[in-house]
């Protein structure tokens, strides 16, 4: 008689890497870009100091860079995140890197990368680069034989829309197999978002109310009181809309619309997770307002009559038995008041009103508020009886905050977690295509991009997109408990 294996729990390293080999060096394409300073090399940095980084880090980029200009980056990334604190893990980084510098179009950059990788056997290759050059460069490995035994972890936006997402998975899968690719958002590796997934199904008490028959419309944003900074290169080719919405605002959807796993394990979660987006439906021109902030298009890199959203709001439908008739809302955008991010899921009001103030005029008695940046928390929203003899209440939230200082960043995590083989906080190929599929009709198909202010909330018609329920909750200010913030 055989016996079914169980499938791995969900605890962390027990994605489909479980007992997979660890790669034995990191590559990083793009090495002298924005990303990589901003983000990257702060990772490997914390990396090393926790014992999980020992492996060389091959650079790679296409600017000159001598070792001291290499150091001089790396030094000055740091800073820039914070004082360096352990110079033993400083000097031990430096002495993992090595750079190669070269075009990514040309053969020698990838026999200069493979004498660099020296007797490494299997090399995770980060694509830390435009997206238009990831194609090139996962030929490039293949055509030198580094892919054999190697994972590829590619950045998003993973394509720009539906037919080349396809045709970038072809490209990978021509020379990666599925579960060699580890497609990065790194919104998946922050606590605040793993916590929407434990919250969810760790409590029995929300289920019996998570459905179309309590619910009355989610609200999701993403405010950053910044602008594009010096990426006017990427952001023309980017968009809030392919930026952040189709995926760092997309996941937190799947994780709060999704069905329970029907079993323990990461690929029930991933499969349930690519449910939402297949039941999600296409988007429609009056679905979506963009907006762009005056002064853009003189930012560097940017042309003169750019049409592309810095800001953009939409209404998005599930089409699932449990979603059916309840309104999604997601907004984002560069330059608004605050730096914060935001979900409200709105609960309907009592059926019948006994008490002339139990229902406040936004209609907002009760909801459910993940507060998900700069903290992270999680309030649940009621009213309470004011005392005296008059029926009449005030609006209390009970919140729940989380101190996350100390924990891993999104980048430490997924670069460690890949180069473990672990899977789990990537997304799949199925999840990606769907997610283009339900975006790509307003991709070419949309009205122009209205202007706002910077500072302001973007432009009013994203305020009439949500009118009828209630309008957007306000996100600031606000006075967390004093541990909280
Ligand atoms: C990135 C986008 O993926 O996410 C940026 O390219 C955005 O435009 C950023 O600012 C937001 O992520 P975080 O973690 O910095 O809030």
């Amino acid at each position: 008689m055989t016996t079914a294996t169980r499938p791995a729990p969900l605890t962390p390293g027990a994605g489909r890497g479980e007992g997979a080999p660890r790669s034995d060096a990191l590559v990083v394409f793009g090495f002298s870009g924005d990303l990589a300073s901003k983000k990257i090399f702060p990772a490997l940095y914390a990396m090393v100091k926790r014992g999980t980084l020992a492996v060389p880090v091959i650079g790679v980029a296409s600017s000159i860079l001598g070792n001291d200009d290499v150091n001089q980056r790396v030094r000055a990334s740091l800073e820039l995140a914070g004082p360096i604190d352990d110079a033993a893990a400083f000097d031990k980084l430096l002495s993992l890197i090595r750079y190669v510098s070269g075009d990514y179009r040309k053969a020698e950059t990838f026999a200069a990368l493979k004498a660099a990788l020296g007797t490494a056997q299997r090399p995770a290759h980060y694509l830390a680069i435009p997206p238009a050059l990831f194609e090139t460069v996962i030929e490039g490995l293949g055509a030198a034989g580094l892919a054999k035994d190697a994972r590829v972890i590619v950045e998003k936006p993973f394509g720009r829309d539906l037919a080349s997402a396809v045709e970038l998975n072809a490209a990978a899968h021509a020379v990666f197999p599925e579960a060699s690719i580890f497609r990065i958002d790194h919104y998946l590796g922050k606590e605040a978002i793993m916590n929407l997934l434990y919250f969810r199904f760790a409590n029995s008490f929300l289920e019996p109310i998570w459905d179309r028959q309590h619910v009355a419309s989610v609200q999701v944003t993403l405010a950053e009181d910044f602008g594009i900074g010096g990426r006017g290169g990427f952001y023309e080719s980017a968009g809030a809309l392919r930026d952040v919405i189709q995926n760092h605002l997309f996941q937190i959807v799947a994780l709060l619309a999704m069905e329970p796993p029907k079993y323990q394990g990461y690929a029930a979660v991933q499969s349930e997770k690519a449910g939402v987006f297949h039941a999600m439906r296409p988007l429609a021109a009056d679905d979506v307002v963009r907006g762009q902030y005056d002064g853009y298009r003189q930012e560097k890199d940017v042309a003169a009559d750019s049409d592309v959203e810095t800001f953009c709001a939409l209404r998005l439908w599930i089409d699932s038995w449990r979603w059916s008739g309840v309104p999604w809302y997601l907004r984002s955008g560069k330059l608004l008041p605050t730096n914060a991010a935001e979900v409200l899921v709105q609960l309907r009001p009592p059926p019948q009103k006994l008490f002339d103030d139990a229902i406040p005029n936004d209609g907002r008695a009760n909801y459910v508020r993940f507060k998900l940046q700069p903290v992270s928390a999680v309030a649940l929203a009621a009213r309470v009886k004011r005392p005296g003899k008059g029926f009449v209440g005030d609006q209390r939230e009970l919140y729940l905050c989380e101190e996350l200082q100390g924990g891993e960043t999104p980048y430490e995590r997924l670069l460690g977690d890949a180069m473990a083989g672990d899977g789990a906080l990537f997304t799949s190929q199925d999840a990606v295509e769907a997610a283009w599929a339900v975006v790509d009709p307003v991709l070419a198909d949309h009205a122009a991009a209205l202007p706002y202010a910077p500072g302001s909330w973007g432009p009013a018609a994203a305020d009439a997109l949500i009118a009828a329920d209630g309008g957007w909750h306000e996100l600031a200010p606000e006075a967390p408990p004093a541990r909280c913030d």
